[in-house]
């Protein structure tokens, strides 16, 4: 179950050369449960046959603004009516000009018009067709209305040119659709601020070489989109790594522990909720060699000097900041995590094997709150365990609220 699961929403695809990846996406989207309906515009027929879609959503797919009207289904007013989204991908630039103008000839217009769903919109065209004015200036319109725009991104066009244009990854569309839902979410998260910390640091020896672990950030980015899936604002504060951060996220790049420390520092002023799931040097190098240490055939033992980092959790202290943490252990697991979050004031802390954890895809966690009180939960994906933990945290924002009412 995910902000997707059992949402309603309509994928309009129109005519351009990117249409062919809106079936990729179509899949995708079914897969993760939401309830999809297809239209394409006059253009993207060309392009592609409804029986595409239709075989991927088992459901009918809407072409034609003149189709009757029955008992159950009054046309363009009912598909607008039965949505909580409605993506456009690929927006061509007359489709967008169109939807900016609120032009009503096609199904798509009428459908635009009639709808209080938010928009998305991926546009996907030609680099200059892109950069002119009218083009922008149309986005902008649609923008300053609500509407979200994903991409384009750059790279090789359909003319085998370079440039802006090329439709955004599928990841990227989804994940701007879970934000849209999730603004739709009223649980206490929702509108709140939260800053999630995520990965390993790097602590430099010489230019090359620094002190590292073995973490992957997979935990802290799932926290980042749990929360973002309801309607958090995220500011995710992530270690080196590949990962793609989640759509919507605010996203500030950290090396090194006093990094985090400094970027931790500045995010949580606002926030109500700090999530550290980074793991964080807790020694680094005492000064890093200006230039990459030499091998001497004499040396038997290098010797780096080590200084304690600042416990970033521990000395975070703001009034009303919802402190959680994780606890990696390798014994004891419980009695240990238990110290760490009255040592370091927490409200919740999540405990677990730091062997089986650190760079894996699932993870066997026990939940400590304030009260003592230990949840042993079973292994599970990093995905499924960021929602248990929010679940956790929405139930302490909602006594807090309560107990301030
Ligand atoms: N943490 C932190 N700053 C540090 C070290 C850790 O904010 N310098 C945070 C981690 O992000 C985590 C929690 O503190 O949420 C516990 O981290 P962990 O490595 O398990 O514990 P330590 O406090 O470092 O204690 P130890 O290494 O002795 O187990």
């Amino acid at each position: 179950m995910t902000v997707l699961t059992g949402r309603r929403v309509l994928l309009a695809v129109s005519g351009g050369i990117a249409a062919y990846k809106a079936a990729d996406l179509t899949s995708k989207l079914v897969q993760a449960g939401v309830r999809l309906d297809v239209l394409l515009t006059a253009g993207a027929e060309q392009f592609l046959r409804p029986l595409t879609f239709e075989a991927l959503t088992r459901r009918p797919v809407h072409t034609n603004l003149w189709e009757p009207w029955t008992e159950d289904s009054a046309g363009h007013v009912s598909l607008a009516a039965d949505i909580d989204a409605l993506i456009v991908a690929p927006a061509t630039a007359n489709v967008i000009a169109r939807l900016a103008l609120g032009l009503s000839d096609d199904l798509l217009g009428a459908v635009n018009l009639s709808t209080v769903a938010p928009l998305i919109i991926v546009p996907a065209m030609e680099h200059h067709m892109f950069h002119h004015p009218a083009t922008q200036g149309h986005l902008g319109t649609l923008r300053e209305r609500g509407a979200t725009i994903v991409g384009p991104e750059q790279g090789r066009l359909a003319s085998g040119a370079m440039g802006d244009g090329r439709m955004a990854a599928i990841e990227s569309i989804v994940g701007a659709l879970r934000q849209v839902l999730g603004r739709q979410a009223t649980g206490p998260l929702a509108g709140r601020h939260i800053v999630v910390s995520a990965g390993g640091t790097q602590e430099p020896i010489d230019p090359v070489r620094g002190i590292t672990n073995r973490s992957s950030g997979r935990m802290g980015y799932a926290i980042a989109q749990a929360a973002i899936d309801r309607g958090a604002r995220v500011t995710l504060i992530a270690a080196p790594g590949e990962r793609r951060p989640p759509f919507g996220a605010d996203v500030v790049r950290i090396t090194t522990a006093a990094d985090l420390h400094a970027a931790v520092e500045a995010a949580v002023d606002d926030a109500a909720v700090l999530v550290m799931a980074a793991a964080v040097a807790d020694f680094r190098p005492v000064g890093t060699a200006p230039a990459k240490i030499k091998k001497d055939r004499d040396d038997t033992v290098l010797n780096v000097a080590l200084e304690p980092t600042t416990d970033i959790l521990a000395t975070i202290d703001r009034p009303g900041l919802l402190k959680v943490g994780f606890a990696a252990e390798t014994e004891r697991l419980v009695e240990h995590a238990t110290g760490k979050l009255r040592r370091k004031g927490l409200g919740l802390i999540v405990a677990n094997d730091a062997v089986q954890t650190i760079g894996a895809e699932t993870s066997t966690a026990t939940l400590i709150d304030r009260d003592g009180l230990a949840e042993e939960l079973p292994t599970m994906t990093k995905e499924e365990l960021a929602v248990r933990v929010l679940d956790r945290v929405e139930a302490i924002l909602r006594s807090a609220d309560e107990a301030g009412r």
